[in-house]
Formats: structure tokens, C-alpha cells, sequence
């Protein structure tokens, strides 16, 4: 054999060896027996587990796991593309929280800085690192979420961000997508954020019904909230609700509207992509991950951090599809967006539920 063929067999044998090494994922087997992709990741392991036991009560989908992921959002919202705004995703909600926790926008999230502080303080990580941190997996406790991204290694907040960068329920539409905007999101990933308002719950809104979920499968990450927001009709004359800022009455006895929610449902610029997500978990799943994946390192320098996404607990699956609340059906829907079809969807049999308040809230 020439030995210029010897050398081409020998570059092709070499290329195709790399070609393998680059289809397999490089994984390291961490001292506890956890595989992951960084041998950097493996602290985190136990640190998934700790928060699972400390905060969330086993892996529960409940209050605490809703609230980190609020906090993650007020943290990370702190930030503006143009500057001046605070540092982004940088933790400073929580190792600033005195500071923070007294704006308006943030009522009701010094419960869950209070929860976190002790076990933040105990993991050694950033303050940065464990509101995100903390937020993937509360997230993954909740059936039908996706599993969300996690980056490893903030540097610890350097000062609180300034108030009045978290959107209010009572904003217009024109005032939250120029806010957002500001922190570099555009209205459908917007709306994809707004996806986390089907885990969630209303303490501070009226405090006289505290844990008031924003729709009827509050454990559930599935597209429910994007219907029920829909829903004509105010609450049960028997109710004894009155609205209150920040408040659209529901039809749904027990469910509260969030006037910013019903806002962006009607409005010319955000309606279809509202609508959309209605029953397509698929969708609903993938646009919200994408933009956590964005909201969660906002004003870091991701060339610094890891990826250590393997850490996060993988959800369990939606089992849909999703369904009108008993008595309730298509005649009952506010359509805004008329260019494209509305799913159908069918109604649980039954009476009009009455649906409870989260435990704990
Ligand atoms: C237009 C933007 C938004 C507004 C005006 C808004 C407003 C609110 C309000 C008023 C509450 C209830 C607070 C209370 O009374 O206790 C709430 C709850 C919640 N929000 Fe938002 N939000 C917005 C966007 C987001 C985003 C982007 C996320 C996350 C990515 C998020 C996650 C949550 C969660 C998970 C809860 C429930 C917390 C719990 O049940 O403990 N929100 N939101």
C-alpha cells in the first residue's frame, strides 16, 4: 500500500472516529452514582434532593413549587437590554430580599424568600443559582411541564434591582409588552411565559380568599388557564365576590381572572398567540421552555456558566386533553382571535364545580 492511500485510511479512520464521539453525549458517572453530562454537576445532586425534601415537601406541585417559579420570574425581570435596570437572573430577590420585598409588584413573595433563605444559605450555591435553580424543579413536580434548562454558575447579585421593572395585573397591555420588550421578550414569548398562570394562585389580589388558583387544574401544567381565561361571565351573583384591582371576575366559582391575563387574551396583539396554546400541550410546552431557558440567565454571561439541565427532575406527562369545567362549553367563550379555529374541546359532565384554594397559601 502507497503511503499516501495508508495516510487517507488512517484520516478516514480518525474522522469517523470522531464522528462517533460527537454523536455520544459525553456522560460522567458523579461518586453518588447520578450520570450527568459535567462532572460539575454532580454537587448539585444532592442539592436537587435537599430542595425537594425542605421545600417542596417530598416533589410536590403545591404553593412552594408555584411560588419559585414566580420568583424566578421577579428576579430575572430586574433587567433591561438597554441597561440600568439590575442585574437580571442574579438571585438579588432573595439575598436582597428586605430590599425587594417591599415593592408593590412583589406582594406576597416574602413567604417563599423566607422559605428559601435557610436552604440557600446551607447549599453554599449563589443566590443566583439556587432561585433558578429551585424554580426547574418545583417546575418538574407539576405533570405535563417541560423539563426546564438549567445554567450553572452565577456570580452572587451585586445589588437589588430597582423597583417598578415587575409587571403589574394592572398595567395595560401596551405598558407589560413594552416592559417586556425591555428585557428583550416579544409578545409570544410573552404569552408562553404566561403558560406558568397554570400553576398558580392569587394570595395578596384579595386577601380574604387567599390561594385563589387561576384555573380548575391548578397541580397541572397543561393549557386549561389559556380556556378559562376565556370564559364570559362573572362570578355566581351568590358568591359574595366583589372584584379588585388587578381582578376580572371568573364564571367559575372560585377561580379568579387576572385582569393583566384577560387583557392580553383580548387583545389585537397577543389574542391568536393566546388562543393557540389552547390544547396544544405540545406547543404550549416547547414555546414556555425556550423562553424560561431565556428569562433564567437574563444579564449573565452564559459563556461562563454549565450546563447542568440533567439535574432537573424529569415531569410526568400530561394526560389530556384538556376540557371545559362542567356546564360550561363553547357558547361560554370570549373569542378575540377570529383568523384561526378554535379547538374543540369537550365539557366534563357534572354541575358547576366550586374549586378550591391551593393548600398552604
Ligand atoms: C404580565 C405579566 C405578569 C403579571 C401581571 C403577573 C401577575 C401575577 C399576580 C398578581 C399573581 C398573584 C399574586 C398573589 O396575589 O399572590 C401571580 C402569580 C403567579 N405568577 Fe404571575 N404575573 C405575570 C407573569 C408571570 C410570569 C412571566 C411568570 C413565570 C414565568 C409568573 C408566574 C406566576 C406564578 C407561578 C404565580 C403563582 C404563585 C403562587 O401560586 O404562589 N407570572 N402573577
Amino acid at each position: 500500500m502507497s503511503f499516501s492511500r495508508l495516510s487517507t485510511l488512517v484520516a478516514l479512520a480518525l474522522a469517523a472516529t470522531q464522528l462517533v464521539s460527537a454523536a455520544v453525549p459525553k456522560r460522567v458517572t458523579c461518586a453518588d452514582g447520578n450520570v450527568t453530562a459535567n462532572k460539575a454537576c454532580c454537587a448539585l445532586f444532592p442539592i436537587v434532593a435537599t430542595i425537594q425534601e425542605q421545600l417542596f415537601d417530598g416533589a410536590e406541585c403545591g404553593e412552594e413549587a408555584h411560588s419559585a417559579l414566580r420568583l424566578s420570574f421577579h428576579d430575572a425581570i430586574g433587567f433591561s437590554i438597554h441597561g440600568g435596570k439590575g442585574g437580571g437572573a442574579d438571585g438579588s430577590i432573595l439575598a436582597f430580599n428586605e430590599t425587594e420585598t417591599a415593592f408593590h409588584a412583589n406582594g406576597g413573595i416574602d413567604d417563599i424568600t423566607a422559605g428559601q433563605f435557610p436552604v440557600f444559605q446551607a447549599t453554599g450555591l449563589t443566590a443566583g443559582d439556587f432561585v433558578h435553580l429551585a424554580a426547574a424543579v418545583g417546575t418538574a413536580n407539576c405533570p405535563g411541564a417541560p423539563r426546564l434548562q438549567f445554567m450553572f454558575g452565577r456570580p452572587p447579585p451585586k445589588a437589588p434591582a430597582p423597583d417598578l421593572t415587575v409587571p403589574e395585573p394592572t398595567d395595560s397591555v401596551t405598558a407589560i409588552l413594552a416592559r417586556f420588550a425591555d428585557a428583550g421578550f416579544n409578545p409570544q414569548e410573552v404569552v408562553a411565559l404566561l403558560s406558568s398562570h397554570t400553576i398558580a394562585a392569587a394570595d395578596v389580589i384579595d386577601t380574604s380568599i387567599p390561594g385563589t388558583p387561576f384555573d380548575s387544574t391548578v397541580g397541572t401544567f397543561d393549557t386549561q388557564v389559556f380556556l378559562e381565561v376565556l370564559l364570559k361571565g362573572t362570578s355566581f351573583p351568590d358568591a359574595g365576590n366583589t372584584s379588585h384591582p388587578g381582578e376580572v371576575l371568573s364564571p367559575l366559582r372560585g377561580e379568579m381572572r387576572l385582569q393583566s391575563d384577560f387583557a392580553i387574551s383580548q387583545d389585537p396583539r397577543t389574542a391568536c398567540l393566546w388562543q393557540e396554546m389552547i390544547n396544544d400541550q405540545t406547543r404550549m410546552q416547547t414555546q414556555f421552555k425556550a423562553a424560561m431557558a431565556k428569562l433564567q440567565v437574563l444579564g449573565q454571561d452564559t459563556r461562563k456558566l454549565i450546563d447542568c439541565s440533567d439535574v432537573v427532575p424529569v415531569p410526568a406527562p400530561f394526560k389530556g386533553p384538556i376540557t371545559f369545567p362542567a356546564s360550561f362549553s363553547q357558547k361560554d367563550v370570549q373569542q378575540a382571535c377570529r383568523q384561526i379555529r378554535f379547538p374543540s374541546i369537550s365539557t366534563v359532565a357534572g354541575p358547576a364545580p366550586t374549586l378550591a384554594p391551593v393548600p398552604g397559601s
